[in-house]
């Protein structure tokens, strides 16, 4: 049995938790991105080279080796190690102010073609995107302006019903004690339930769709580097606002053949969300986007999850398909915790226990799989890079990576709007869907994982996420459930 004793997080600001249960459904932890601009990669203060890996261990956890420590809770055996990795006593909580950020390998002309891409648009002049043209950073944007009406009215026009669903309250399940007793809502981050159109798994045993959230970020051209050296792409499930202040790191991403997806623009908990809002937060992100690539998004991720048939319904209407991660039974979901180790309220031993129980799970079940990772801080990049991909890329049987869009068989094109093959992968808004239900999805994604609850059935009483915010002094996008599942973990408060 293994403990993860959790604190509160003061991070980027002020949140703090109710402990109040004792158990914890599926309630997927993410943390919004941090509420100021950080620098751009390569203009950062840090100057100190990564350290060499030893492999040494932290705590008592050893990185290599069979023989498990005497007194400890968590243990892990990588089968690799990246030479060159972080070392696990320099992956510590708060901001490695030593560490150095990595300049953009290259930078590209507008107009520039993404030759990887049929019947991709030139890429925009960056000049042309103007950060005071957009809404503010990690702030959910006002529903009244110009695009946003343009948006609703283009909702309205889908044809598709929007379900008079209340919105939640932020707190989750115990918070929402109706909206949790109500099943037919299909919440997943408070019972699991999953309809066909969302994304759940990849369907080939032994594939794993790579995903990392969050970014644009400092930390994103380490990643991308490892990435690019070892021939592998991923999707990024991109935060909007966070775009702005990345824009060329962006078109690095998307240049480099990665599966650019949307993660909202100000990474709400999207059930807490009106209507109005969440079209606002969809719109935005699929626009700046755009505007900074030339190709708009079919894919997103809902923040934390958090998801109901009211959001589906809204994202479907918005041509957006929902990519989750793999849950194996209500208390396991392929969610690595790395975004809490900066925040102090996860070790990286713990998330390294996780990889390796996600690892042996991924083994196990009959379709490929999806994991939650972030390429948000220097922590979540360093695991990535010095430990999990390097493991993942040795293990015995080998994994099949690729970007989600390429684990579900088809063409990178089909990620985009404007490239999509309209005809043989009709969009998620498209008329051979009868209005309001929401079969369209995408083939063969569709898979439960082998839980008994899949349908929202374990929601009573169940889940216990409680984050308690002080609404007047925080921005919205702050809302950091700082526990929840992590395969492999039990968590007691
Ligand atoms: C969308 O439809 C709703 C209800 O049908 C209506 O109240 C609203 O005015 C419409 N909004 C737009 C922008 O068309
Ligand atoms: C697919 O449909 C979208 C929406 O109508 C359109 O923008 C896009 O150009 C179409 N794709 C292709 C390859 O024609
Ligand atoms: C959900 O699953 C349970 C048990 O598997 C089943 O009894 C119930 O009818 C299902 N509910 C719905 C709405 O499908
Ligand atoms: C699968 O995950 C569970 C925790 O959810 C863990 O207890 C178990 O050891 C894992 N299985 C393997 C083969 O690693
Ligand atoms: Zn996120």
């Amino acid at each position: 049995m293994k403990f993860a004793l959790l604190s509160a997080i003061a991070l980027p600001a002020l949140v703090s938790a109710n402990h109040n249960a004792a158990r914890h459904d599926n309630v997927a932890r993410q943390a919004p991105p941090p509420t100021s601009s950080a620098p751009l990669p390569g203009s950062s203060v840090g100057s100190a080279p990564p350290p060499a890996a030893t492999g040494s261990a932290v705590g008592s956890a050893p990185v290599t080796g069979s023989v498990p420590p005497a007194v400890s809770s968590v243990s892990f055996s990588l089968a690799s190690i990246n030479p060159t990795a972080v070392s696990l006593s320099d992956i510590v909580a708060g901001t490695l102010t030593t560490q150095a950020t990595l300049p953009l390998t290259t930078t590209y002309a507008a107009g520039a073609n993404p030759s990887y891409l049929p019947n991709a648009p030139p890429l925009p002049n960056l000049a042309t995107v103007i950060p005071t043209n957009y809404p503010k950073l990690d702030v959910l944007p006002p529903t009244d302006s110009p695009e946003v009406l343009q948006w609703i009215a283009e909702v309205n026009a889908s044809g598709i019903t929007i379900p008079d669903i209340p919105v939640t309250v932020l707190g989750g399940c115990p918070a929402n004690p109706a909206a949790a007793a109500d099943t037919t809502r299909c919440w997943w981050s408070c019972g699991g339930c999953v309809r066909d159109s969302d994304i759940t798994t990849c369907p080939d045993k032994l594939t794993w769709g790579l995903t990392y959230d969050d970014g644009p970020a400092p930390y994103t051209p380490d990643l991308l580097q490892y990435l690019n050296a070892n021939d592998l792409t991923t999707t990024f499930f991109v935060v909007g606002s966070r775009a702005i202040s990345y824009p060329a790191l962006l078109q690095e991403e998307y240049m480099a053949q990665h599966q650019i997806a949307v993660h909202t623009w100000s990474h709400p908990y999207m059930t807490t969300v009106s209507t109005e809002g969440l079209i606002a937060e969809l719109g935005w992100s699929k626009k700046i986007i755009k505007d900074v690539t030339g190709v708009t998004p079919i894919y997103f991720r809902p923040p934390y999850g958090d998801i109901d048939d009211r959001v589906r319904a809204i994202a479907k209407a918005m041509d957006l398909i929902p990519v989750m991660w793999t849950r194996i039974s209500p208390l396991a979901t392929f969610d690595t915790g790395d975004y809490n180790v900066a925040g102090g309220t996860i070790t990286v031993t713990q998330v390294l226990q996780n990889w390796e129980e996600i690892i042996g799970n991924a083994t196990q079940i009959d379709t490929g799989f999806i994991v939650l990772e972030h390429d948000l801080f220097a922590q979540t990049v360093d695991i990535a890079t010095g430990y999990i991909l390097p493991a993942a890329l040795a293990n015995k049987p080998s994994f099949n990576i690729k970007p989600v869009i390429s684990c579900l068989n088809k063409p990178l094109s089909d990620a985009y709007l404007e490239t999509n093959d309209n005809s043989s992968n009709p969009l998620p808004s498209g008329t051979n869907a009868a209005p309001g239900t929401f079969t369209s999805g995408a083939p063969g994604s569709s898979e439960a994982t082998g839980s008994a609850s899949n349908n929202g059935s374990s929601t009573k009483n169940n889940g216990a996420i409680a984050v308690g915010i002080n609404n007047s002094s925080i921005i919205l996008a702050v809302g950091t459930a700082i526990f929840g599942f992590v395969a492999g973990i039990s968590i007691i408060l």
